[in-house]
């Protein structure tokens, strides 16, 4: 590999240095471009552009591969858990057991919010959709932590990020209770991280939720799954507001806005909306995969595609392994999921998918498994951030501890109106 880019631009040639990660991915460092040419790169949606550069989690779209801090995801998948993993994103090793207790103990000293917090809750109307209500009360509740406006400090970043991990499951499962104008349920200390979250969710006044074991594991390794993908939309939106130094809940709240749209985390919820109108429609499968593909339709297939992956996403692979295993498990059966495999089938032998590289995504089976498990559709991209929370954490951390570190602030290229004057309204047409 050559360690300069050249580009000649009006006649000069300008030399730019190249580099490349430990994974062989290459780079030209123009990040002195502007200055010596005048020019700056434009690059839509940022697909060519990295933003910078990270130790955190691999991806190879080519080939589909996944590791969090080197360790494939198949591997995690099948040997660690939610928790543990949160731990190797964030420290970037596995824990030692001392260290894993330490992490544990934080994350059940932290899961109670503030009982002001309540009050914010009586203030959103019925059916107000959880995410609205997450991103909002993750901001709100830092207002209970005046820490948090301070200098960042190791101790004080240990405390904060434990307190989101473990708070984040707590407001997702009020806000389902609240949503459905049910009372809430407090976490149990005795209970971890998974079966706390499904007690707060589940558990009644009269009765205690009791969940399967495979329950447990299905849920548990759909947080994993989620819980980091490298410079993702909402990942990047918490590095972008990380940069200006603002506090972690307010970066964190900012990714869960960014994870919303249905174009990312929303996905797993518009695909169950997608296999509920193919199901009651009473098409098979085919008549949906014409208008997706017909680009005046307005529908995609959603659960599919991807902008990294050009191969099948390995985390697909994984949780349509676990959504079989669940489903003999539970000795269930869902409509729902022969529509998917349908799908996936004529798709994966259509000629328009197959040559734009399109191939299960993440989200195509995630809400087949959180429907069986009994999740409701809305709270769906709830619990893909509350996976996500570990990785947006790791991310806030690289960039609080990188000396480096600077505010960002792409450029544009500007193309409205060229310089023009105020007209006084008397002077303006009516
Ligand atoms: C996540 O980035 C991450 O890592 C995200 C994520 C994570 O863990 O953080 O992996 C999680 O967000 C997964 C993606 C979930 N979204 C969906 O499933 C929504 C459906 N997918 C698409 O909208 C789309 O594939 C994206 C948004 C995922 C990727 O969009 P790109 O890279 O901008 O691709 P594109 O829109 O430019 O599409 C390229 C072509 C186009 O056709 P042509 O113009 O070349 O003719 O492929 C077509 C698109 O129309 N296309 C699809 C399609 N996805 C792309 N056509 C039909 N159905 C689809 N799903």
């Amino acid at each position: 590999m050559s360690n300069t880019a050249k580009f000649d631009l009006d006649g000069t040639v300008y030399e730019f240095p190249t580099l490349e990660g430990c994974e062989g991915e290459k780079a030209i460092d123009i990040s002195t471009l502007r200055s010596k040419t005048g020019y700056i790169t434009l690059d839509d949606g940022y697909g060519n552009t990295g933003s910078c550069s990270s130790a955190i989690t691999f991806i190879d779209g080519d080939k589909g591969i996944l590791r969090y801090r080197g360790i494939p995801i198949e591997e995690l998948a099948e040997k660690s858990t939610f928790i543990e993993v949160a731990y190797l994103l964030i420290y970037g090793h596995l824990p030692k057991r001392s260290e894993m207790r330490k992490f544990s103990d934080m994350l059940t000293e932290n899961q109670i919010l503030h009982e002001n917090m309540k009050h914010h809750f009586e203030g959103f109307p019925d059916h107000s959709h959880p995410m609205a209500m997450l991103s909002s009360m993750i901001n709100a509740s830092s207002c209970f932590y005046p820490g948090l406006m301070g200098p960042a400090s190791r101790d004080r970043f240990d405390k904060h990020a434990a307190r989101l991990i473990s708070q984040v499951r707590t407001i997702a499962a009020f806000s389902y209770r609240k949503s459905r104008g049910l009372p809430i349920t407090y976490p149990k200390p005795a209970y971890k991280y998974t079966p706390n979250f499904l007690h707060m969710m589940f558990s009644e006044p009269y009765a205690e939720y009791e969940p399967k074991v495979e329950v447990l594991r299905a849920l548990d390794l759909i947080f994993l799954l989620h819980a980091d993908h490298e410079q993702n939309c909402s990942t990047s939106t918490v590095r972008m507001v990380a940069s200006s130094q603002a506090n972690l809940f307010a970066s964190a709240a900012a990714g869960v806005c960014a994870l919303w749209g249905p174009l990312h985390g929303g996905a797993n919820q518009a695909v169950i909306e997608m296999l509920q109108e193919i199901h009651t429609s009473g098409d098979d499968g085919r008549r949906f995969i014409e208008e997706a593909k017909d680009k005046n339709s307005g529908k995609r297939l959603m659960g599919f595609g991807h902008r990294v992956y050009r191969n099948y996403d390995p985390r697909a692979k994984i949780i349509k392994g676990a959504c079989d295993a669940l489903f003999k498990a539970l000795k269930i059966s869902d409509p729902l999921l022969e529509i998917a495999q349908r799908l996936e089938d004529a798709a994966l032998h259509d000629s328009y998918f197959v040559e734009r590289k399109l191939y299960p995504n993440v989200d195509f089976y995630s809400g087949i498994i959180m429907r069986a498990i009994g999740i409701p559709t809305e709270m769906f991209t709830v619990l893909f951030a509350i996976g996500r929370m570990p990785g947006w954490i790791a991310n806030f951390k690289e960039i609080i501890e990188d000396p480096k570190s600077r505010i960002n602030r792409p450029r544009q290229v500007y193309v409205g109106p060229t310089l023009s004057h105020y007209v006084p309204m008397a002077e303006r047409e009516e």
